[in-house]
């Protein structure tokens, strides 16, 4: 086995207790990455780590065979669909395949073979590239396409029909005559690089998420809803394997993947048999030196035993068959210096740290930045608190280990500590945005430090742009994301109140608005009417719309109705910002669903002058309806209230808007939590639920008798 370095106790230091604390958390973090593996497309870790976490558990399972777990990932593939597509059972189970890390592996996993089949020399075995993709199983029912499927947990997976039906390299007809009647071909789905590339580019135009590699765009592609999505990814498959058939129409691996190929399937070209270990170590390495010029992601090299009757003979062990294994490359890593730590700050504010690297070639690729991922990581702190890399923190000048494991953007992995030049200083985290200047933040319990100039940090104005126009905010008609978007782009509207100014300058601009292309007279009188009667909102609307961390539709009608206007709102803001000890800040975290986070975001949002100055410049444009006071002192104020059955004296809303307005928050189901539940007649489930729970019933007059209307 190859020597790897584990961050843990090595496992052959284990007590029992240990390893059974050790499984229990493996099984448990093992099966989190599987889910944002299979059912996310967007794992956390690399391929190599998660191989390694795999491989721990392993090992401890066989030292300690008595403790293997129901759970444990050794008795499982892979994760449970997503339920967003219909379920197919497998006729024969999707299995995976175990590892090889070394030369060693390699010959161990021959010699087991050997032993087994009682042969006096090694057996032929096939060998191939292990693509980097999804696996997928088609059923071919009388020549005909029936049903295509992901792996899923391989026991069931998703029925993605209609999507592979899209694929150029899936027949929907098997070629030939003869063919058996139930046959299933099955292999990997994949993308090319250059069809990645051109997919995130037209994705990032769109302003749509990109993917993180192209792993993960095919899975994300293959999984569409619409398949006319799906056709327009590309998608590549290659056969390499088969599921339930009624007829075997030859006897060896070789045999199979050459009718396969004959039926209009492609196959791997590289496909090859070896003889002997050595054979199969050399197809390795020269796979290993064309990897970067292939095209498409692959992550080692299979090797299958090529005798069928043989394979059967070997049969299974738990998830894997005895007579295949994977080979796997290891983690392309590289040596260079960081030059500098530069600072990014993305769209949401998020100020992320990435190293700029002396250029350097990692499996083919000149790499120059890496993440650094957060100011944590810079110190040596893992997200769990607990050291990373022996706590060693990354200094500018450091010479450092870098990886590019299957992910796109690599990673700093470790620093070479002898290297360290006397003149490295630890890296000071900075305390403000690098491209606004305003104050960052971090909260508590966060990774994360982020800008707090929102309305005026070009990292992140777009974004909140889009936000303050958006249907729950100033509902501005004809002013979309897209065309926020243009008119930032040219400078037109920078801030909210641009966009209150716009037609006033528009008057006096010699390039007008009317003759931008996708605009004309109409939609641009449309548009300055649709701003006009924006002009007068609703407080909590204008609160909301500042795109305030935390500050939700909720806890923006919470606040706006503490305060009733807008001078008294921002004049409590502003109180606040002297810290958690002032009147004012107890004040805000006083009102009931308003706690000490939300409070923060607010408090600093509003210290940051930045804001307060865009902000006037906004209130210099609109007016700011005021909104009724809560009324602290009300014998409801605080509670939580749930209304069931019909009311008679007021409409639903009626009664919602009146308990808010005396303080009282109204939720839609009962809980412990629930304070009142005002049934009327017809109530049905809440009101066994009030009971249940212990919660005081009203009628609606002892509700109105209470609240004093
Ligand atoms: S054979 C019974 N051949 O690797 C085992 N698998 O880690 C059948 N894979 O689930 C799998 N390339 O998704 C096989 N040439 C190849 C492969 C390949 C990629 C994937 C496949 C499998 C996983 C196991």
């Amino acid at each position: 086995m190859a020597k790897r370095a584990y961050p843990f106790t090595p496992t052959d230091q284990l007590t029992e207790e240990q390893a059974a604390a050790e499984l229990a958390r493996l099984a448990k973090l093992i099966a989190e990455h599987d889910k944002r593996y299979y059912q996310q497309d967007a794992p956390t870790i690399s391929d190599a780590e998660y191989d390694a976490l795999r491989q721990r558990n392993n090992d401890i399972e066989a030292r300690f065979p008595e403790l293997i777990r129901k759970d444990s990932p050794s008795q499982r593939v892979g994760a449970a669909p997503t339920g967003r597509f219909k379920k197919v059972r497998h006729a024969v189970p999707m299995l995976s395949l175990d590892n090889a890390f070394s030369d060693q592996d390699v010959a161990d996993f021959v010699d087991r073979v050997v032993r087994f089949l009682k042969l006096n020399e090694p057996p032929v075995f096939t060998a191939e590239p292990k693509i980097d993709g999804l696996s997928l199983s088609l059923r071919y029912e009388a020549g005909k396409l029936v049903t295509g499927a992901t792996r899923g947990d391989g026991a069931e997976g998703e029925d993605v029909t209609a999507n592979v039906k899209t694929l150029h390299d899936i027949p929907h007809a098997l070629k030939g005559r003869n063919v058996p009647d139930v046959v299933e071909i099955r292999g990997e789905v994949y993308m090319t690089h250059d069809d990645f590339i051109a997919l995130n580019k037209r994705q990032a135009e769109a302003d749509e998420p990109v993917y993180a590699n192209p792993r993960n765009s095919a899975a994300g592609s293959l999984r569409q809803k619409d398949p006319a999505i799906t056709a327009s990814r590309k998608l590549k498959f290659f056969a390499y394997a088969w599921g339930e058939m009624s007829a075997m129409p030859a006897d060896t691996q070789a045999g199979m993947v050459e009718w396969i190929e004959a039926r209009g399937f492609s196959i791997n070209p590289l496909f090859k048999l070896c003889h002997s270990v050595d054979a199969m170590l050399a197809f390795y390495r020269d796979i290993e030196q064309r990897r970067a010029a292939l095209g498409y992601d692959i992550d080692g090299v299979v090797y299958k035993l090529n005798r069928l009757d043989w394979q059967q003979r070997l049969g299974f062990v738990s998830r894997s068959p005895r007579w295949a294994i994977a080979h796997k490359f290891p983690a392309e890593k590289a040596t260079t210096v960081v030059n500098d730590i530069d600072i990014q700050v993305g769209r949401t504010g998020a100020l992320t740290p990435v190293a700029k690297l002396e250029p350097v070639t990692v499996g083919g690729v000149v790499v120059q930045n890496a993440t650094l991922h957060n100011e944590d990581y810079i110190k040596g702190i893992g997200n769990d608190g607990n050291p990373i890399r022996g706590g060693t923190d990354i200094r500018i000048g450091d010479t450092v280990i870098i990886q590019r494991a299957g992910d796109v953007i690599p990673q700093v992995v470790d620093v070479v500590l002898e290297k360290r030049p006397k003149s490295a200083r630890p890296y000071e985290f900075p305390k403000t945005c690098p491209v606004c200047g305003s104050h960052a933040v971090r909260e508590e319990g966060e990774a994360v430090r982020r800008c707090t100039g929102g309305l005026i940090c070009p990292a992140q104005q777009v974004e909140r742009l889009r936000h303050f126009v958006s249907r729950d905010a100033f509902d501005i008609e004809g002013l979309g994301e897209k065309q926020v978007q243009a008119f930032y782009n040219d400078g037109l509207v920078m801030e909210p109140a641009d966009i209150f100014t716009l037609a006033e300058r528009d008057k006096r601009a010699t390039k007008k608005l009317a003759d931008r292309e996708g605009l004309g007279e109409t939609s641009v009188r449309n548009l300055f009417a649709a701003i006009e009667e924006r002009r007068k909102i609703p407080l909590n609307k204008l609160i909301y719309a500042l795109g305030i961390r935390h500050i939700g539709e909720t806890n923006a009608r919470l606040i706006a109705r503490h305060y009733g206007d807008v001078d008294a709102f921002l004049e409590g803001m502003t109180a606040a910002g002297a810290g958690p000890d002032s009147e004012a800040y107890r004040e805000l975290t006083n009102i009931g669903g308003i706690g000490e986070v939300v409070a923060d975001a607010i408090v600093e949002f509003f210290k940051e002058k930045k804001n307060r100055e865009a902000l006037d410049r906004l209130l210099e444009q609109i007016e700011v309806e005021p909104m009724e006071k809560v009324k602290s002192d009300s014998p409801v104020a605080g509670k939580t209230v749930v209304f069931t059955g019909s009311l008679e004296k007021m409409t639903r809303n009626e009664a919602k808007a009146q308990a808010e307005r005396l303080g009282a928050k109204v939720a839609g189901s009962v809980s412990k939590k629930t304070d009142y539940v005002v049934a009327g007649p017809g109530a049905g489930s809440k009101l066994a639920e009030a009971q249940k729970h212990g919660v005081t019933v009203l009628s609606e007059d002892e509700w109105l008798a209470m609240v004093g209307g």
